[in-house]
């Protein structure tokens, strides 16, 4: 029989000790924290599922990689070796290194969006949509319709709605819309694939139109991982094929290299445009720094350089995603409501369906975000009324999984914890505001139980 059990692909060289606290301490702690997670010190957390930004564990090349950092300010080798991986997969004539992922968001908008214009996008990640408000333009999500329905089982949930985009060309004019955006894989959609073929439908109707068209990249190892499991015809190639296939179809990207560029800080911009990229780089030199560095140190344009190529490797990527789908399997057989399928970085429980008796009102993401961490130390984080107000479509907990640092005996601990809280389900009280800042609420909202 052939071997069936899939390991980490890793084995551990440096360990970082994670501390059990009592359920007394942590019934203080989060108490002290006004029910917010966000609040708590990191040290007190056992299973740090808040986020997989920023958060993965490097490897021994990478840190290898690092030594051989040159901080030059200009002109440094590092930033040589930092281009020539980003130009290898992404294709894109100008490489524009940037501290994170929304930096360079801000400095694409800024260049290209004005007041009034509109961007769509399958769905914006909140600091996309941020910084497309901040100039004045209006951010229009058009996913598809099944990305509603958090137990729909669609293999490319993250799909634009290109009827829905072609109707807003329409409505709108194509002088309005400045660039059409589409997130791989899409973090606010549940961390679901886009496929090759609704990119290749997005891109037709760009090009139809001549409207430029960019990816936010920021898990597009990943979401090529999921269309080379699920897309007909893809089956044979490489991730890394798959990629540059995905790429090829637009005229540039954003990235947070904090996701599958596997590394603790940076990003990128890349765009084809000549002009374009001369006004970005002029910015960049105002605020982020110098071309060739963009807010880095050379040494971490250097464990980028190395991250973006092991992100694509195969091993890693089935562990990743197999593992991530294992959670989610072993959630949902004991029936706790999760959205469908599970996504690339996260699992999110469904929490209006697992506390139904708590109304949206009394934020039953944020109840149960606590109830996990009371039970079992484990931090995540709500996506619902907190973070969107009146207006959120569902309220989920998010389960999102740092890259190469947890292995499966944590993620088993992880479920035994939640099936815990799903048995006392019932038990469960809502919570009330006692504090809300004037934006972002999400960071420093305090609560009390009801
Ligand atoms: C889809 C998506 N776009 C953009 C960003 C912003 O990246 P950063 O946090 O590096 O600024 C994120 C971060 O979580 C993201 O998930």
């Amino acid at each position: 029989m052939p071997i069936r059990t899939i390991i980490e692909p890793f084995k551990i060289k440096s360990v970082e000790p994670i501390r059990w606290t009592t359920r007394e301490e942590r019934e203080r702690l989060l108490e002290q924290a006004h029910w917010n997670l966000f609040l708590l010190p990191a040290e007190d957390v056992l299973i740090d599922l808040l986020t997989d930004s920023g958060t993965g564990a490097m490897s021994t090349r990478q840190w290898a990689a690092m030594m051989l950092g040159d901080e030059s300010y200009a002109g440094s080798p590092s930033f040589g070796r930092f281009r020539r991986a980003v130009e290898g997969i992404f294709g894109y004539k100008h490489v524009i290194p940037t501290h994170q992922g929304r930096a360079a968001e801000r400095i694409l908008f800024s260049v290209m969006c004005k007041k009034g214009d509109v961007v769509p996008n399958n769905t914006h990640f909140d600091t996309t949509r941020a910084n497309i408000e901040f100039v004045g333009a209006e951010a229009v999500d058009l996913p598809i319709a099944e990305a509603k329905d958090p137990a729909a089982p669609h293999p490319f949930k993250g799909n634009m709605d290109v009827a829905g985009l072609e109707q807003l060309i329409a409505r709108v004019g194509k002088k309005k819309i400045p660039l059409v955006m589409l997130t791989i894989t899409n973090n606010s959609g549940g961390g679901q694939p886009v496929s090759l073929e609704n990119a290749r439908a997005v891109s037709a109707l760009c090009r139809k139109h001549g409207i430029p068209f960019y990816f936010d990249a920021c898990r597009f190892a990943e979401n090529s991982y999921f269309i080379k499991m699920r897309e007909k015809g893809c089956e044979g190639k490489t991730p890394k094929q798959i990629a540059q296939e995905m790429f090829a179809l637009g005229d540039g990207c954003t990235m947070s290299a904090k996701k599958d560029g596997m590394a603790n800080i940076g990003g990128f911009l890349c765009t084809n445009d000549d002009a374009l990229a001369q006004q970005e780089k002029d910015l960049l030199i105002l605020t982020e720094g110098y071309p060739t560095y963009g807010g880095l140190a050379g040494r971490d344009l250097d464990a980028i350089a190395v991250g973006l190529e092991e992100a694509l490797e195969e091993d890693y990527l089935k562990y990743r995603i197999v593992s991530t789908a294992y959670l989610g399997r072993h959630l949902s057989s004991e029936g706790v409501p999760i959205v469908q399928p599970p996504g690339g970085h996260a699992i999110y429980l469904d929490a209006r369906a697992f506390l139904p008796h708590v109304p949206p009102a009394q934020f039953p993401g944020v109840a149960l975000a606590g109830e996990l961490y009371l039970e079992g130390g484990i931090r995540s984080v709500e996506i619902g009324t907190l973070m969107f107000g009146e207006h959120a479509a569902m309220d989920l907990v998010r389960l999102a999984i740092p890259r190469r640092v947890y292995t499966q005996s944590h993620i088993d601990y992880v479920i035994e914890v939640i099936l815990e809280v799903w048995k006392r389900r019932e038990q469960i009280r809502g919570l009330r505001l006692t504090y809300e800042p004037p934006f972002l609420r999400h960071f420093t909202a305090r609560f009390a139980p009801l």
